[in-house]
């Protein structure tokens, strides 16, 4: 077991508040979809009551003890001035609204805060499980216990795509249609994927080693402000898909446990992107039918496949 000690006063604050974030949204979650108010955000976007409630009491908790900082939280509730350059809180109350919203119990809190562009430290909470995940930069990404003590985190060092247990999202249209092309590429290739719908999490759980790498694009900084920074500290790597820095929000995020990277890379970008916004290539080939063979007895209807014959090799 290691130990981050003392951990800096803008990350123990953090975790602080995500403990009480943590309760309030996990007290909701069997809430009955009235109580929760569910409503659309945007024609595909769910948000609830809790959502609002558990960013305003992030925000409060958190100004409360740093009055300079600014916010920018998901539901955009903190109305509050803050000096440019100032130290700024990242904040997704619920990551995993559609989830949150329909009961199923997994969805993450996710807080981090950014100096001068650069994260420096990271919590996401994970309710329905009572799991704390908490980074500082250059000091180490944690999975902190119900009884506080600190163990280290550090990525998978599997090598073999085949042994990976990865993730992704679902993002909206337009994403979703050259998007999917890609779960299918990996899939071909991965152990499993998953698409559990909680971006932050997924980030959690390739920092902790539980899965191999993640990816999706189209996703928004509260969605990861923390949980690349948990990746990075845990010893993974986050680029874009062709291996670049990362750009915010929108760019194609991939993390991963760093041996998966170039395979991931390769299977992401194969066989060559549609034009943008279109979707791309169908990289793997549907089976070709196979000519149905008539049943012994059965008259030969006029429309059946004629015998196969040899099909003659091509040259190499
Ligand atoms: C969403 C989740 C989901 C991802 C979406 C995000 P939200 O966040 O992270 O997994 O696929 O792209 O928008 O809206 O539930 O906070
Ligand atoms: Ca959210």
């Amino acid at each position: 077991m290691d130990h981050i000690e003392p951990l800096s006063a803008t990350a123990a604050a953090a975790l602080e508040v995500a403990r009480e974030a943590a309760a309030l949204a996990a007290s909701e979650l069997g809430s009955s979809r009235e109580l929760k108010d569910v409503r659309l955000k945007t024609p595909t976007d769910l948000v609830t009551r809790t959502d609002h409630e558990v960013e305003r009491l992030i925000t409060r908790r958190l100004l409360a003890r740093f009055p300079g900082h600014a916010v920018l939280g998901e539901e955009g509730g903190a109305a509050h001035e803050a000096a440019a350059g100032a130290p700024r809180w990242i904040i997704d109350p619920i990551d995993g609204t559609s989830n949150f919203a329909h009961g199923v119990p997994w969805f993450g809190i996710s807080i981090a805060l950014e100096e001068a562009g650069v994260v420096r430290c990271g919590v996401v909470a994970v309710p329905p499980l009572g799991e704390f995940f908490v980074a500082e930069r250059d000091r180490g990404a944690y999975q902190v216990g119900p009884d506080g003590a600190f163990v280290r985190l550090r990525v998978s060092p599997i090598e073999t795509i085949n042994q990976a247990l990865v993730a992704t999202g679902l993002p909206r249209e337009p994403l979703r249609s050259w998007h999917v092309p890609t779960i299918l590429r990996v899939a071909m290739r991965a152990l499993e994927v998953r698409i559990m719908g909680a971006a932050a999490v997924h980030l959690a759980y390739v920092a902790a080693g539980r899965l191999h790498a993640f990816w999706e694009p189209g996703l928004f900084p509260w969605d990861v402000a923390a949980g690349v920074l948990l990746v990075e500290e845990a010893g993974g790597r986050v680029t874009d898909w062709r291996g670049r820095p990362l750009r915010m929000p929108g760019g194609r995020l991939l993390a991963s446990n760093g041996p998966l990277h170039a395979m991931m890379m390769a299977l992401l970008m194969e066989p060559s992107e549609g034009p943008r916004g279109q979707p791309a290539r169908p990289a793997v080939r549907p089976a070709r039918p196979r000519a149905r063979v008539p049943r012994a007895g059965a008259a030969r209807s006029r429309r059946a496949p004629a015998p196969r014959t040899r099909r003659r090799r091509r040259p190499r």
